[in-house]
């Protein structure tokens, strides 16, 4: 009997999806899947990853990634140890580059990563030993968003292949945008942005994807509608409309809804700005797939960190 080499992911750190093949997407989704189902069978996982730390080192506010990280990795048997950057050295003046080799000698497994500044996964994985997880760098990437999203998307809408997705919002300074639209044109969705013009700018065609005139042009016949809120902490002001005015452009409400395909699915990475990008009411209506999307992150976590330790001899 043949005997299924495991695949492997090619990468030993998740930095960013455009590094990732679609192999790699596909397994990480397919693990996913695995991880999911065992859960929903109440199978204890907490023997997967033995004598494994984690530490999360977040210098920039997160609720729901951080969270995530932390129960996906206790779920499998990992300890968890989160770095308080306000209670650190850094308020010493110790820098970015000594407090992650200060972390890294304490020879933890993984570290968890997000920094205001674009790049900063990067810098942390050339002076560490330990497998590095991006957790958002500036408006580069949030890739573990990006692929819960995709699994979202599969199992709500059946295919990531020939899909509709409408991404509307600030593409430009958005790091799950930019995961985003890596991941869905790998995989060969039709992927169309719409936003403010300053923030969903005509060089996006650049990554392949079609740059709608109007808001209806982007939602006729979406499969999924990907929500962003205006990251107004990465912007001068200026850039983007009072919220009142981005509402009645660009906010998506049950009129604007009907212009996608039947079954369509509507969702946000979190934190939503209500009656900003989003009618409040929506969030509850039963194409929102805004609460799954936080559920599966932790599959998707638990899948990722597994995956990187068999990656690693
Ligand atoms: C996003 C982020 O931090 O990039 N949130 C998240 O991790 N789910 C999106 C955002 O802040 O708008």
């Amino acid at each position: 009997m043949t005997v299924a080499t495991p695949q492997h992911l090619s990468v030993k750190s998740l930095l960013a999806i455009e590094d990732l093949s679609n192999q790699d997407i596909l397994a990480i989704l397919d693990e996913t899947a695995r991880i999911k189902q065992a859960c929903a069978c109440n199978e204890d996982l907490r023997h997967t990853l033995p004598n494994r730390t984690l530490v999360n080192l977040f210098f920039e506010n997160s609720t729901r990634t951080r969270l995530s990280f932390e129960i996906a990795a206790r779920k499998l048997g990992v300890d968890v140890v989160n770095f308080e950057a306000p209670s650190s050295s850094l308020t010493k003046g110790e820098s970015l580059i000594d407090t992650v080799r200060t972390i890294d000698a304490m020879r933890p497994d993984f570290l968890v990563v997000r920094h205001s500044s674009s790049g900063a996964a990067h810098i942390v994985q050339s002076h560490a030993r330990a497998a590095i997880l991006n957790a958002g760098d500036g408006a580069h990437e949030h890739p573990t968003q990006s692929l819960l999203d995709c699994f979202t998307i599969r199992e709500a809408v059946g295919a990531i292949e020939g899909a509709s997705i409408a991404i509307i919002g600030d593409l430009l300074y958005s790091r799950v945008a930019r995961s985003n639209v890596f991941a869905f044109t790998k995989l060969g969705a039709n992927v169309t942005i719409f936003g403010p013009p300053a923030l969903a700018p005509g060089s996006f065609r650049t990554l392949g994807v079609t740059v709608a005139r109007s808001l209806e042009e982007a939602l006729d016949g979406a499969n999924v509608v990907y929500l962003l809120r205006i990251q107004r902490e990465r912007q001068a002001d200026g850039l983007a409309p009072a919220p009142a005015e981005y509402r009645r452009l660009f906010g998506i409400d049950e009129t604007r809804l009907s212009f996608t395909a039947p079954g369509a699915i509507l969702m946000h990475p979190g934190p939503v700005n209500r009656d900003v990008e989003i009618d409040a009411h929506l969030l509850n209506h039963p194409c929102s797939v805004i609460e799954t999307q936080v559920e599966n992150g932790v599959f998707v976590r638990m899948a990722v960190l597994k995956l990187l330790v068999e990656a690693r001899p």
